[in-house]
C-alpha cells in the first residue's frame, strides 16, 4: 500500500513491475512512511483514506477511521428505512416511497450516513457532529461520492434546526469508558479522544441518545446503536426502559454484540 502511494500506481502494476529499482527520491518517500508505520501510525492516516461499504473516504487524524464492524449498523439503518418505504405511499409523480428519512448522529468521516444516502438516494439523509474539523472531511467526502447528505454541527440533538421526525435514528457514539486501557493502544492512540470515549464510563452518549430519541423519531420509527462488546444488555435495558418495543442485539462478523436498536 505504501509503494502505491509513492509510486502513485494499482497493485496490479506493482505485481507486473515486481523487479523494477525504486527511483532513490521514491526509496526515500516510502521509507519515510515505513518508519511512522513501525512507529504506529495507522495505515489510513499514512494513505489518507479507509474503504467502507466499498466506498473510498478521506480520514485524516480529526475523524475516528472507519471500522468493518460498523458497516452492520449501516445494513440494519437500511433495513429499517427498506421496512418504511414499503410502508410510504407511492408518490403519483415519482412512483417511489414518499421520502423516508434518516439521522445519523456522530457522524466523523460521514461513512455511515453517506453508505446509507447512496444505497438508498430517496431517503433524506442529515447527519451531525460536534466536531467542525470532522465535518469539514464528512462533507468532502460526500461531494467526492455524490451522496445527498445534509450535515448539522452540534451536540446530539441540539445540532438539528427545528423540523420533523426522522423514521430511523442511527449512531456508533463514543462508548469506551475514561479509564479504559485499549486508549493507549493501537490505532486508537493516534485518533481522536471526543470520537473514542465520553470521558465517563462509556454509556454516558448512548444514554443521552437513547433518552433523546422518542422526541425525534415517528411512530414505529428505529433507533440502531453501536456499543462496545460487553454494553449489548445495558444498551437494551436503557432502550427498553425508554419505551422501545422489538429491542434486539446484532453480532457482528467476529461474533460479538455489537449493534442494539428498538423500534417506538
Ligand atoms: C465513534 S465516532 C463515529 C464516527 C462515524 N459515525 C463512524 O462510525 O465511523 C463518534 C463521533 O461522535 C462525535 N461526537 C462526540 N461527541 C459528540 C456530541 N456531543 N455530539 C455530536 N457528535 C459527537 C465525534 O466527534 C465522532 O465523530
Amino acid at each position: 500500500m505504501l509503494l502505491e502511494l509513492v509510486l502513485s500506481k494499482p497493485r496490479e502494476w506493482l505485481l507486473a513491475h515486481d523487479t523494477d529499482p525504486l527511483a532513490p527520491e521514491v526509496a526515500a518517500q516510502f521509507l519515510t512512511l515505513a518508519a511512522r508505520r513501525r512507529q504506529g501510525t495507522p495505515m489510513a492516516h499514512l494513505v489518507g483514506h479507509r474503504e467502507f461499504m466499498g466506498h473510498r473516504l478521506s480520514v485524516s487524524a480529526d475523524v475516528l477511521i472507519p471500522r468493518p464492524e460498523t458497516e452492520l449498523l449501516v445494513e440494519m439503518a437500511l433495513q429499517s428505512l427498506e421496512d418504511c418505504t414499503k410502508r410510504c405511499l407511492p408518490s403519483p409523480v415519482t412512483g417511489n416511497g414518499a421520502g423516508c428519512s434518516l439521522l445519523d448522529l456522530g457522524t466523523g468521516s460521514g461513512a455511515v450516513a453517506i453508505s446509507v444516502a447512496l444505497a438508498c438516494p430517496t431517503a433524506r439523509v442529515v447527519a451531525t457532529d460536534l466536531s467542525e474539523n470532522a465535518l469539514a472531511i464528512a462533507q468532502k467526502n460526500a461531494q467526492q461520492l455524490s451522496a445527498s447528505v445534509q450535515f448539522w454541527l452540534g451536540s446530539w440533538y441540539e445540532a438539528l434546526p427545528p423540523e420533523g421526525r426522522f423514521d430511523v435514528i442511527v449512531s456508533n457514539p463514543p462508548y469506551i469508558a475514561l479509564n479504559d486501557p485499549h486508549l493507549s493502544q493501537g490505532d486508537l492512540r493516534f485518533e481522536p479522544a471526543g470520537a473514542l470515549t465520553d470521558g465517563a464510563d462509556g454509556l454516558a452518549a448512548l444514554r443521552h441518545i437513547i433518552v433523546g430519541a422518542p422526541q425525534h423519531l415517528v411512530n414505529g420509527g428505529w433507533l440502531w446503536l453501536e456499543h462496545g462488546y460487553d454494553q449489548g444488555e445495558e444498551v437494551a435495558q436503557l432502550l427498553l426502559k425508554a419505551g422501545f418495543n422489538a429491542v434486539q442485539t446484532k453480532q457482528d462478523l467476529a461474533g460479538l454484540p455489537r449493534i442494539t436498536g428498538g423500534s417506538l
